[in-house]
């Protein structure tokens, strides 16, 4: 799967660490070649001897040692891979990537190259949480870095959380991702929308829904990363237009659905919008006024279905048209159903009840549905769902071509 490929890795500071012993055996196992930069504080948690015995290759760890610098130099380093894989990416690492710190060989390395970066994070799930990671990894995303994990699970330090390294396999997949040709997007067109809208009550007022647009736009990001021209229909969200993506924004569902269909042909659409089922039936034009009289009664009217206009969209439908469900009972019964009846190809089914978060959260958890069957995906970041919906949506764009 990785024949000829050449990985370097960068092993930073944290427990994980050891986790990458076994990555490099399996990358190697694939066809792949190593070459390990150790940090400093990767180093207290592995020897350079461990990861030369396993990747077969020398190992580098310091910036200003001479040998290095004139037999290899960190601009060779880089120059002479293909990928270059952070595992474990610590909370610092990230932070000097982000920042553009260079103050030693790995962070100089990751500085100085204009190769694809796949880091694999890993940290205390507080730090993880900590609102300087979530702007440094968003910073990273925004510059294309790519990200597999982290994962929800038990921690080192006792704690139970998100931050825990994805697993050596986890890795070595994401890494195979990568270069598998069907990961590529360009020459396709997609779309997708994503966020709440808002139905008007009258000028002041409106019907709204929870959605924080976040799925929505991780997906149309990863889209765009992998070359896909893409176009984000987006009702009101805080979150900032993904890089390389043509915005288009919105309020209401019937606006969405003349965006949506003015974006057509595309080769896939993803309806990840949370879209009001109902509008009020007549808005009023001006502001409706207390009287001291009773409430107003506000008559509610079904909004047009825009995945189902575009998975009916004839001769103008993608070839790949994918729909969210988010319920809070009988997610896949009722995401079964769903599929059938909106007539699109794939449902990607999640449980919002309050407990999981989901709704504004930064996680979820996801079960694919497609003509074959149903894949439970493990709990993941937003951006870790989109990564993998748009890999699947490139294999699928590929196989159908
Ligand atoms: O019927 P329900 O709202 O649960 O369906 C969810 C899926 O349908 C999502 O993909 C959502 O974006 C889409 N949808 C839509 N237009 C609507 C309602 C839902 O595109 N009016």
């Amino acid at each position: 799967m990785l024949n000829g490929k050449r990985i370097l890795l960068i092993v930073s500071g944290g427990i994980a660490a050891y986790k990458c012993l076994d990555a490099i055996r399996r990358l190697r196992a694939e066809g792949a070649a190593v070459r390990c930069v150790l940090s400093q504080g990767g180093a207290r948690f592995v020897t350079p001897l461990a990861l030369a015995a396993l990747s077969g290759e020398k190992v580098y760890e310091d910036l200003f040692q001479l040998t290095d610098e004139s037999e290899m130099g960190h601009i060779r380093l880089s120059r002479e891979a293909d990928l270059v894989l952070v595992a474990p990416a610590s909370a610092n690492i990230l932070a000097k990537m982000a920042h553009g710190l260079a103050d030693g060989l790995a962070a100089t390395v990751l500085l100085a190259t204009d190769k694809p970066v796949l880091a694999a994070p890993a940290m205390n799930v507080r730090m993880w949480n900590n609102a300087a990671t979530a702007a440094n990894l968003e910073l990273l995303r925004q510059r294309g870095v790519l990200f597999v994990g982290p994962v929800e699970g038990d921690m080192a330090c006792g704690e139970f959380g998100f931050g825990r390294m994805a697993e050596a396999d986890d890795i070595v997949a994401a890494v195979g991702d990568f270069f598998r040709s069907g990961g590529r997007l360009e020459g396709r067109r997609a779309l997708v929308t994503s966020g709440p809208t808002f139905e008007a009550i009258d000028p002041v007022r409106y019907i709204a829904n929870r959605s924080s647009g976040k799925q929505g736009h991780a997906i149309a990001a990863a889209l765009a990363r992998r070359g896909a021209e893409t176009t984000l229909v987006s009702g009101p969200t805080h979150e900032p237009d993904p890089p390389g993506v043509k915005m288009v924004r919105v309020e209401s569902a019937r606006q969405m659905l003349a965006a949506c269909q003015a974006a057509l042909p595309v080769d896939a659409a993803v309806c990840a919008a949370a879209v009001a089922d109902w509008r009020v039936a007549e808005a009023a034009a001006r502001k409706i006024k207390k009287t001291g009289a009773s409430a107003p009664v506000l008559t509610l009217i079904e909004n047009p279905d825009i995945l189902s206009a575009i998975a009916k969209a004839g001769n103008r439908r993608p070839r790949l048209v994918v729909g969210f469900a988010a319920e809070t009972d009988k997610v896949l019964d009722n995401a079964l159903a769903k599929r059938q009846a909106k007539g699109c190809d794939w449902i990607v089914a999640n449980d919002v009840s309050p407990s999981t978060g989901a709704i504004g959260g930064d996680a979820n958890t996801v079960h694919l549905i497609t003509v074959e069957g149903v894949e439970n995906w493990p709990r993941m970041s937003k951006p870790a769902v989109a990564e993998r919906l748009a890999q699947r949506i490139s294999e699928a764009l590929e196989a159908a071509s």
